[in-house]
């Protein structure tokens, strides 16, 4: 069976299920919001280290002011109602993603960060104005700043991601088959699963399923 340490998730579907069912697409951010949660619990009970979840692209700010002051309202009002919980349950928040939001929320992540520095039980690192092709970019100029040799490992230093493990599962919801410049480096090697469901459908059975699944797969990393 393989080991299961990093789970990331594409959360995609919000919009469509908002129009679908409450005839807006920020209801349907409000309820994907709930699915966050129920599946945070689920990561744990699973003994999960890692969990990334892409909760807005650096692409994302193409959609209206109007959805986008939404999202990131749900965001403030999530973290102020729940850090001491996350903190509790020995969550570490680390935010991946270049942090230029409205003052008060930049101001809510790096607390909240700080807040939850030494939790061990789960990293849940949220990928917030996060774009995989800035982020190679950057690494890039950071290696030649340095004068670093160009290696794998050197280069792995200068992403976002340093220090974590790269995902063996990346979970897309959404009917909708890319990766919308999410991880390009960090998921070469893991197991894909595209999902038909809506994010705010998704569930913990649905979840399950494909952590079960995964953990038969025979990956070969090139080998046989
Ligand atoms: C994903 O859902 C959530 C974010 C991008 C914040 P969408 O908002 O993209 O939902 P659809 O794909 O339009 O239905
Ligand atoms: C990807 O979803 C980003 C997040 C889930 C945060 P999008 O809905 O933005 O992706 P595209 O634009 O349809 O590829
Ligand atoms: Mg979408």
């Amino acid at each position: 069976m393989n080991p299961l340490n990093h789970v990331a998730i594409i959360m995609d579907g919000n919009g469509r299920w908002g129009i679908k069912h409450k005839k807006s697409r920020n209801a349907g951010h409000k309820a994907g919001l709930k699915v966050v949660e129920k599946i945070i619990k689920e990561t744990i009970k699973n003994k999960i280290k890692y969990l990334t979840l892409y909760a807005f692209s650096t692409e994302n700010w193409k959609r209206p002011k109007k959805e986008v002051n939404y999202l990131f309202s749900l965001l403030e009002n999530f973290l102020i109602n729940k850090i001491e919980a996350l903190h509790k349950q020995k969550i570490k928040l680390k935010i991946i993603g270049f942090k230029k939001f409205p003052k008060k929320l930049n101001n809510l992540l790096i607390q909240s960060e700080k807040k939850t520095f030494q939790n061990k039980q789960l990293q849940i690192n949220l990928a917030l104005n996060y774009g995989s092709k800035t982020e190679i970019i950057n690494a890039i100029k950071g290696i030649y700043k340095n004068k670093n040799k160009i290696n794998e490992e050197n280069f792995k230093k200068y992403l976002l991601t340093k220090n974590i493990p790269d995902p063996d599962i990346l979970i897309r919801t959404g009917d909708t088959n890319r990766l919308s410049n999410f991880l390009l480096w960090q998921l070469a090697y893991s197991e894909i699963f595209f999902v038909k469901k809506l994010w705010p459908a998704f569930n913990e059975k649905d979840y399950n399923k494909i952590i079960k699944k995964y953990k038969n797969i025979k990956r070969n990393f090139g080998s046989i």
